[in-house]
């Protein structure tokens, strides 16, 4: 069975630490939630949520209504802390550890003998010991893993989380799940905290090779839609229809290539592959040049749509989510495509039907934003820039007469496709 915990703090009540503890405390465990955000906290205590996620509203309701989930500014003493805070790239794409350490300060005061601290924010290799030192500096009077290994008062583990936006509630619960302790006693408390709710496998491992699984599984997709946005660059040249291309290789049963899009967006994918390059001391080419073919994507997109476009065009920009069905803007590729269209010089009209207004730096330029049907009838050019549902069910005589550029391939009318080579194109050539 393993040890209980009766009360548990969740740092960080973002996308990840929200539905994480909702659902701890669905399962009976008092929960408390610590985010720096006084209206998401209040918000919470009132039982919504302060960003949308299917199925997440009710439970959260009836958590907080139970008095099982509470939200605070301040942490309080637990029996464990988990933390889950962002953990972006700073500018020059070096890893950006401040609300991790800050979070891990805020909890040194109330930490005793026998709590567990366990880090979900994805993080470079050695974070979790690194906070292991931190907070050994600032509680001398307890014993931590870095330092006393098996004798250590305090358990330290890092367990990176897979949750897919759009299917959170579910995911938390049956996905497998990596525990990566930084010694045996904190291996099995964290197994037994997981096991109060999650139905999948628990994976034991140490801290820093679940750091490094976690970076892993995020640079290998990177890597695969790097692959399929250079081949969408190529298929262009060659007018070869690139999705029939890439579901043709894929009845290949040991072919598994990603979709091509506008580039990569979110604080996922398009973050960590950074953390391990900077941490690989120059053996990371591959990673590294992966990140530059998804982050040059949005520019060739413009380059496409310009060529599409005549000065004076009114071109209605469908949708701004770095993915399909969210309200989820972060690093969003479609929203830079908008943003240089607009900077083009060219009228654009943004449609994301799951957002009430435009980011302000698209505000700024001048951008508009209107509903689809209105975005259509005002435009001569059309870009689709994420497969949201409403754009893959409009019926194609909505886009009649319009020049059409379609970065998600859901529109097959507008797709390239040439049986015969195009003019340019000679066998010869580079
Ligand atoms: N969103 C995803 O789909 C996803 C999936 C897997 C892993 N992750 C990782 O999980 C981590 C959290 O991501 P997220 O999407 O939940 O982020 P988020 O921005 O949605 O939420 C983070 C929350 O932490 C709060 N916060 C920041 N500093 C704090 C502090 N010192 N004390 C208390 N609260 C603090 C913020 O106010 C915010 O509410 C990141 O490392 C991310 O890479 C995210």
């Amino acid at each position: 069975m393993g040890r209980k915990f009766n009360k548990v703090s969740v740092i960080g009540l973002g996308y990840i630490g929200l539905p994480t503890a909702t659902v701890l405390a669905n399962r009976g465990v008092e929960v408390v939630g610590v985010d720096i955000n006084a209206k998401a906290v209040a918000e919470i205590n009132e039982g919504r949520a302060h960003f949308h996620e299917p199925d997440l509203d009710a439970m959260l309701e009836s958590v907080v209504k139970a008095g099982r989930l509470r939200a605070v500014t301040t942490p309080e003493a637990s029996e464990a802390f988990l933390i889950a805070v962002p953990t972006p790239v700073s500018e020059d794409a070096t890893p950006d550890l401040r609300y991790v350490e800050a979070a891990a300060a805020s909890i040194a005061l109330v930490l005793k003998a026998g709590d567990l601290v366990i880090l979900e924010s994805t993080s470079p290799v050695g974070t979790i010991e690194l906070l292991s030192h931190q907070l050994g500096i600032a509680r001398p009077d307890l014993k931590f893993p870095h330092g006393f290994g098996d004798e250590a008062d305090i358990l330290m583990a890092y367990c990176p989380e897979r949750i897919l936006p759009g299917r959170m509630m579910t995911e938390l619960v049956e996905n497998d799940r990596i525990i990566g302790g930084l010694n045996e006693a904190s291996v099995s408390a964290a197994m037994a905290l997981y096991r109060t709710f999650v139905r999948g496998q628990l994976v034991p491992t140490g801290g820093r090779t679940a750091e490094m699984v976690k970076l892993v599984e995020n640079a290998f997709r990177d890597v695969n839609i790097a692959f399929a946005n250079e081949l969408s660059k190529i298929c262009d040249h060659l007018r070869i229809d690139v999705w029939e291309v890439i579901a043709l290789a894929n009845h290949h049963p040991r072919v598994n290539i990603l979709n091509p899009g506008p580039g990569v967006g979110g604080h996922c994918i398009a973050v960590d592959p950074w953390f391990i390059v900077h941490s690989a001391n120059g053996l990371a080419p591959l990673i590294k040049t992966a990140r530059e073919v998804n982050d040059s994507k949005p520019m060739y997109v413009v380059g496409q749509v310009a060529a599409l476009a005549h000065p004076g065009s009114k071109i209605a920009c469908l949708g701004l989510a770095y993915k399909a069905d969210t309200d989820d803007l972060r690093e969003s590729p479609a929203i830079d495509v908008v943003e240089e269209l607009a900077l083009a010089g060219y009228d654009i009209v943004a449609v994301e039907p799951n957002v009430t207004e435009l980011p302000l730096r698209l505000r700024n330029k001048g951008v508009q934003q209107a509903d689809l049907e209105a975005a259509l009838e005002q435009s001569d050019v059309v870009v689709l820039l994420v497969d949201h549902r409403e754009f893959k069910e409009l019926a194609s005589s909505s886009l009649e007469g319009k020049r059409v550029y379609d970065t998600r391939g859901v529109w097959p009318q507008f797709r390239t496709r040439s049986h015969v080579a195009p003019a340019s194109f000679s066998i010869a050539a580079e």
